[in-house]
C-alpha cells in the first residue's frame, strides 16, 4: 500500500502574539528546530511515498524550513482545515493508497504511534481512522461524538460548536488522520462552512463518510501527551520540556548519569558516551560528540564541540571546539570558534581561548587570552599571558614551541615565533622572536632610590598644604 502525508501548516497561529505579523506558528523552534520539523522527522521513517506541506501564513519561512524534505503548496485563504487538504487534490486525487492528515503544529508525535495507526488502518480496511486521546482539560480541542450504543464515532464537534452537555466529553480529536486516499478527494468538495467560525473543517467528512456508508474508526492513542498542539507559548514551553526530557531519558538509559535532569538542556543531535556525568545547569547544544567517562558542568554551556574522553569541564563556555582526552578544563573558560586542545592539557579560569591550537601537556591555567596560536607541547602560559593579535584591522598568529616556560603577564605582539625550549621573563612584552634555549627579558630594568619613600611623600605633602592656602 503506498502511503502519504499531508502536513497542515498554513493556520496563523495568532495565539503566539509575535510583533512579527508574518510569523508562522509552525515555524516556532524547540532546542533549534522548528516544530513543523519534528513532525516531519516523526513521520518520515514509516516509509511515504509523497509528503505534502501546506503553507499559507508566514509561508515563505515555513517553505524554507521544509522545501529539502517535502512538497510545498500554498493555501491561499486561510479558511479551515478541509479547505487546507483541498489544495493537495491536484497531486493526490489519482493515487490509490493511505494518505496521513496530521497538524504542523504537534511535535510530540512518535513514529512508534505513526506506524501503530497506520497498521490499525490497514487491518480494519477503514476508509477514514481518526485518531483520539482522552483529556483531563478538552477545552479548544474538537469533542469526539460517539453512538452511545455501538460506540462508533458519529461525528467531531469543535469547540466553539459544542453543546454544553459536549463540552463535557473528554474524547478529543487529535488532529491526524489517515484516509483512503480516492474516497477523501471523492468526498473533499462536500465540505462546506455551516459552522460558529465559518471554516471548511476537514472533521465533516467523518459525517460525510458515514452518510455516503464508509467505515470510519478510530484509534485512542495510549499517551494523550504526543498529541498535544501547540496554539500558544505557554504550550510551547511545555512542548519543550517534554522534549528535553525525552532526550534526556533516552540519554540516561543508554549509561549517561544526570544529576538533575531538569535542568540539563541537551539538544536532539548530540551524543554522549558512558558514564559521562552531567552536572545541573548544563546546556550542551549544536552537533556535540562528547566520549566517556567525563564530568561536564555545572553551569556549562557546550555548542558544537567535540570531547573525547576523561575530561572535566567545570563551569565554562564552549563553542565550535574540540578538546582530546584527560584534560582540566574551567572553572570560567571561555573557548571559541576553531580551538583545538589536545590531551592532558589544564586551562583554566578566566582564560579565554579563540582559534588556539593547545598541544599535550599545556599549562595556561589563569587569566589569559591565546588567540590565532599554535602552542607546542608542555608549554606553560604564565599567569595573564596574552597574545596581541589585532591590530585594529587584521588579525595575527603566534607561534609558540614545546616545552617554553611563557612568564607571568607575557605580552606576545603578533605575528610572533617562540621557539621550543626558551624563557620569557615574568612582565615582558615581546615584540621580536624568541629563540631556541634563550631567557628574554624585555621589560624596564627595576632602579632603586634610597630613601626614596620619605623624599616622595615629604614632597607629595608640601604640594597639598600649597594648594590650601
Ligand atoms: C483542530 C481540529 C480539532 C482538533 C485540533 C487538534 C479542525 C476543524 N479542528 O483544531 O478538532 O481537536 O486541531 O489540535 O480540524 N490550518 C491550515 N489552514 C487553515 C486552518 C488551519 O493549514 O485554514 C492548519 C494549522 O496550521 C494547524 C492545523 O491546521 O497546523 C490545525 O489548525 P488550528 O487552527 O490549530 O486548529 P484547532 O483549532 O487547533
Ligand atoms: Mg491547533
Amino acid at each position: 500500500m503506498k502511503k502519504f502525508a499531508i502536513v497542515l501548516a498554513a493556520g496563523k497561529g495568532t495565539r503566539m502574539k509575535s510583533r512579527d505579523p508574518e510569523h508562522s506558528k509552525v515555524s516556532y523552534p524547540i532546542l533549534g528546530k522548528a516544530l513543523v520539523n519534528y513532525v516531519l522527522d516523526a513521520i518520515a521513517p514509516v516509509g511515504l511515498d509523497e509528503t505534502i506541506v501546506v503553507v499559507g501564513f508566514g509561508g515563505e519561512a515555513t517553505r524554507k524550513l521544509v522545501e529539502d524534505r517535502a512538497k510545498v503548496v500554498w493555501q491561499k485563504e486561510l479558511v479551515g482545515t478541509g479547505n487546507a487538504v483541498l489544495q493537495v487534490k491536484k497531486i493526490l486525487e489519482n493515487r490509490e493508497g493511505a494518505t496521513l492528515v496530521v497538524c504542523g503544529d504537534t511535535p510530540l508525535i512518535t513514529t512508534e504511534t505513526i506506524t501503530r495507526i497506520f497498521n490499525v488502518h490497514g487491518k480494519t480496511k477503514n476508509h477514514l481512522t481518526i485518531v483520539t486521546a482522552v483529556l483531563e482539560k478538552p477545552s479548544g480541542y474538537g469533542r469526539i461524538i460517539r453512538d452511545p450504543k455501538s460506540n462508533y464515532v458519529l461525528a467531531i464537534k469543535e469547540d466553539k460548536d459544542c453543546t454544553p452537555e459536549e463540552k463535557e466529553i473528554h474524547e478529543v480529536n487529535a488532529g491526524i488522520y489517515i484516509f483512503d486516499n480516492k474516497a477523501l478527494f471523492d468526498y473533499i468538495d462536500e465540505i462546506n462552512s455551516n459552522n460558529a467560525q465559518r471554516e471548511y473543517y476537514l472533521t465533516d467528512l467523518i459525517g460525510i463518510f458515514k452518510r455516503n456508508e464508509k467505515k470510519v474508526g478510530a484509534y485512542v492513542v495510549e499517551d494523550a501527551v504526543e498529541v498535544f498542539g501547540i496554539n500558544d507559548r505557554v504550550q510551547l514551553a511545555y512542548a519543550g520540556k517534554v522534549i528535553r526530557k525525552r532526550i534526556n531519558n533516552k540519554l540516561m538509559l543508554l549509561g549517561v548519569s544526570m544529576e538533575d535532569p531538569d535542568s540539563t538542556y541537551i539538544s536532539l543531535d548530540v551524543e554522549i558516551g558512558r558514564d559521562t556525568i552531567i552536572l545541573p545547569n548544563t546546556t550542551i547544544f549544536g552537533k556535540c560528540k562528547i566520549g566517556e567517562n567525563n564530568v561536564i558542568g555545572p553551569n556549562t554551556y557546550l555548542d558544537n564541540v567535540e570531547i573525547g574522553h576523561e575530561n572535566t569541564i567545570q563551569s565554562s563556555w564552549i563553542s565550535d571546539s574540540k578538546i582530546g582526552d584527560n584534560n582540566e578544563i574551567g572553572p570560567y573558560t571561555k573557548m571559541r570558534a576553531g580551538t583545538v586542545i589536545g590531551n592532558h592539557c589544564r586551562v583554566g579560569n578566566f582564560v579565554e581561548l579563540k582559534n588556539a591550537d593547545l598541544h599535550d601537556g599545556v599549562k595556561a591555567a589563569h587569566l589569559s587570552y591565546i588567540g590565532d596560536t599554535r602552542v607546542g607541547e608542555k608549554t606553560n602560559v604564565g599567569c595573564g599571558t596574552i597574545t596581541a593579535n589585532y591590530d585594529g584591522f587584521n588579525k595575527m598568529r603566534t607561534e609558540i614551541g614545546e616545552n617554553v616556560f611563557l612568564g607571568s603577564g607575557t605580552i606576545l605582539v603578533a605575528p610572533i615565533t617562540v621557539e621550543n625550549n626558551s624563557f620569557t621573563a615574568a612582565g615582558s612584552t615581546i615584540t621580536k622572536d624568541v629563540k631556541t634555549d634563550s631567557l628574554v627579558i624585555a621589560r624596564a630594568r627595576q632602579v632603586e632610590i634610597e630613601h626614596g619613600y620619605t623624599t616622595f611623600m615629604n614632597k607629595a605633602k608640601a604640594k597639598k598644604e600649597a594648594s590650601k592656602k
